[in-house]
């Protein structure tokens, strides 16, 4: 096991993080702020950009490939390095869910 410093760009948090462990669960561990929803790498609620270091995310699903290189889901992601990341930047394909919810109302009554 590996443990590497989490710093979250802008607020001056530091976090220590293992090889083994989600920056989530950390976060949720030393009362920092993060916010999270589904818990298993699909709403993007999670997400943070990747500025420095990098993560595995193996089932981070709502990412798409190229997404994965600069953002990580913290319910997923686990650090492979010292990591600078920025919470509550989100990666361009959550646009296509807003569209896709949009377009998923319910017609309207006949009667
Ligand atoms: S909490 Fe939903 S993707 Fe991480």
């Amino acid at each position: 096991m590996t443990d590497y410093t989490v710093e979250f760009v802008g607020t001056g948090e530091e976090i220590t993080v293992s090889d083994k462990q989600t920056i989530l669960k950390r976060c949720l561990e030393e009362g920092i702020a993060q916010e999270y929803s589904c818990r298993v790498g699909m709403c993007l609620a999670c997400s943070a950009e990747i500025v420095e270091g990098e993560v595995a995310q193996p089932a981070a699903r709502g990412l798409t490939e190229e997404e994965r290189e600069d953002y990580a889901l913290t319910c997923m992601a686990r650090p492979l390095s010292d990591l600078k990341i920025d919470r509550g930047k989100y990666p361009p394909s959550i646009e296509d869910d807003t569209t896709s919810d949009a377009s998923a109302e319910p017609a309207a009554a006949d009667d």
